[in-house]
Formats: structure tokens, sequence, C-alpha cells
């Protein structure tokens, strides 16, 4: 078990261009891993629409937007709080539930430590291995969480990020379930952070959630919603849970925009299926050429982007650079707590921007054998 630091974000494109001095534009972002076919053409035609709106203040309840999710989730939007971004609702969790000590696997997403650190809380974490490909260990976590702890040793809250950021690595129903039976026997809060599981739905907990009561589950539309700039992210949880939340969330933090945008992004399955069937279909696609790259081992991924390592005698940090000067940007792991020091993750993009980093890191690892 490990404490861990918090570190950066990928996605940072507006430091980026000004660095480089080079124009947003000229960039590929491979460090945010957003849907590259964007958002549903609704979502357009509904923000032009909704323009009239821009000078009143949004619906504080986002009523109409927690409707439409009720339906999807097929609970009552009593179930459901929507907050600006997922990353809101992580901030808010262990205030509204009185988490001062998490437990979470690492590598994982940052701002779970992040959260506790500015609640002066505490943070512990189960490594998944190297070895195991990452793989989220939950027989491992079981036994912790039913291990004996006294004052602050004691957890209150599992943070689960399935699919898992930067692994790619996801649990399925039935590993969810059991660790959601050693949560509750020990009276803790389960939350699961299911920001990538649109990617694959048949994990998705949302339809057990209902007979978990201490289970809240976490969801974007940044990811394969690719509305990244308009903040959109919700829970799913028990009512009494979700007003917990709500008292922690400031009033009208969920723009006008991003009401319209989300709800008009939901009602589009077309989209939804293409963005699914091109996933699937260029992620293996690229999964191929990266793991064809001299020296480069790659891990099966659920999600729309893979945890890469360099070559051996290679740092993440360097490469990172390197591909930075060409306006390719890509995440560095090597400061991710539980990830070595030779690990990238990579958003799967269009065919030709994928080619276009296969082409420039084939390069450079090449000029680097030689
Ligand atoms: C695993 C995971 N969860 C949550 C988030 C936050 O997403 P948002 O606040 O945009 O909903 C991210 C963003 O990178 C993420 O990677």
């Amino acid at each position: 078990m490990a404490r861990l630091k918090c570190q950066m974000h990928g996605g940072n494109i507006y430091a980026a261009s000004r660095e480089l001095g080079r124009d947003l534009t000229k960039l590929i972002d491979f460090s945010a891993s957003i849907n590259p076919l964007g958002p549903s053409p609704r979502v357009w035609r509904a923000i032009i629409n909704a323009r009239h709106l821009l000078t009143h203040y949004p619906d504080p309840d986002c009523w109409e937007l927690r409707q439409a999710l009720a339906r999807l989730c097929q609970r009552s939007p009593a179930h459901i709080v929507v907050g600006n971004g997922s990353t809101e609702l992580i901030d808010a969790l262990p205030r509204a539930l009185r988490i001062q000590h998490l437990l979470v696997v690492q590598p994982t997403f940052s701002e779970y430590a992040a959260a506790m650190t500015r609640i002066g809380g505490r943070i512990s974490a189960v490594s998944a291995v190297r070895a195991e490909q990452y793989v989220q260990p939950i027989d491992g976590l079981c036994r912790l969480i039913e291990q004996k702890r006294n004052g602050s040793d004691a957890f209150h809250g599992v943070m689960l990020c399935n699919p898992n950021s930067p692994s790619g690595q996801a649990c399925s129903v039935d590993e969810v379930w059991r660790l959601a039976q050693a949560v509750q026997r020990r009276g803790l809060w389960l939350m699961i952070d299911e920001a990538f599981v649109d990617y694959c739905p048949e994990r998705s907990f949302i339809p057990q959630a209902a007979s978990w009561p201490r289970v809240v589950i976490l969801r974007s539309l940044t990811k394969f919603y690719a509305l990244p700039g308009l903040r959109i992210g919700y829970a799913v949880a028990q009512p009494s849970v979700i007003e917990l939340l709500r008292r922690q969330v400031p009033p009208w933090s969920v723009n006008v925009m991003g009401q319209v945008a989300a709800l008009a992004a939901l009602e589009d399955s077309t989209h939804a299926r293409k963005s699914m069937q091109f996933m699937t279909k260029e992620r293996e696609r690229f999964g191929k050429l990266l793991a064809a790259l001299p020296g480069c081992s790659v891990m099966p991924t659920h999600a729309n982007y893979f945890l890469m390592e360099l070559p051996r005698g290679r740092h993440a940090r360097e490469v990172t650079e390197q591909l930075r000067t060409d306006g390719l940007l890509i995440r560095d792991c090597s400061s991710v707590p539980g990830c070595n020091a030779r690990s990238i993750r990579l958003a799967v993009r269009s065919p030709q921007e994928n080619d276009r980093l296969i082409q420039v890191l084939s390069i450079l690892l090449h000029h680097e054998a030689s």
C-alpha cells in the first residue's frame, strides 16, 4: 500500500500553444482522450438555437438534462446530480460523504488524490502491477478492506476508476459486485468513476447500483460525447446521497450551453453508434502500429487510449518533449504513481493523425536506436 502525490493533467493545449508560439489548430492533442469524431452535429444546432438563453442564469436544477439522464440510467431524476464536469463531483464527494481516508488502485486518475489533499485527508493505494498489465487487483482490494483497522488507518471509501486511466484496464460487473459486497460489509462508500465506460457499456455498474445504497457512480460527457469545453458530468446514487452532494456544489455551476449541448448529444444515437464503430476499428489498427514500434509494449485497453511503454533506455519525459516540438501532445505518465519512467498515454485519434504520430515516433525511436 502506498501514499499518492498529485500530478498534472493532459489536455492543456493553451499552454502548449503559448510555449511553442504555434496556433492551437496546428497542435494534435493525444494527451486528452476525446472522441475524435467530435460532438454530435445536433450539438452545434442546439447551441445556436439556444443563444437567447445566454442572458439568463442556467437552470440550477438541470431539470431537463436530469430527466434525459434518468431515462438513460433507468432511474428517477432524484437519483442524479449534474456537475461542472465529473471533476466538480470528485472534488465534492469527500466533503459530502465525510471521507477522510480514501483507498484507490494505482496507477489511476490524479484528481482523487488532489481532492483528498484539498480537504487535508489521506489517500492510500493498492498497486496494479505491470507484470499483469495493470489488471485491477480486486481480490487484493477486498482483502485489504476486510482487515480490521482503527483510528486514522480505517478507510472511509474506495474509488474505482472503471475503465481505469491511464491503464485502460476495466473490471467486469461481477468483480465490481464483489468489491461492493466487501465495501458494504464494512460500511464504507464505493465510488466508481465511469468517465470512459461508454466504450465498454457492458461493464457499467449503473444497472446494478439501485441495490447498493453506499455506491456512487460518476459519469462524464467529456470523452465519448466530446464536450470537454462545456464541462458536464453527473453522479448516480440514492436520493439522500445526491442531496448531500448537491449541498457541496455551488449554484449555477453547470452553464446554459453545457446543459443544452448535453441534451442534444444524448439524443443522437446515430452519432453514438458511429463513434463506437469508428473507435473499435481505429483502436485496433492504431494499437497494432504502436506495438510494431521497436522495443515498445502496448497495454490492452477498454477505452479510447493506450498506455504504452517506450523502449528501455528511453524516458517518457524526454520523448514527450521531443514530440511536443513537432506539435504532437502526448501524456507523459512517468510521474503517475505506479507507472514506470517509460510510460506514456496516447489517445486514439483520426487515422491521419494517428499515422502522423506513428511516423514521427518511429523516426525518433529508430534514430535513437542506431
Ligand atoms: C478517469 C477520469 N475521470 C474523470 C475525469 C474528469 O472528466 P470531466 O471533469 O471532464 O468530466 C477525467 C478527465 O481526464 C478522467 O480521466
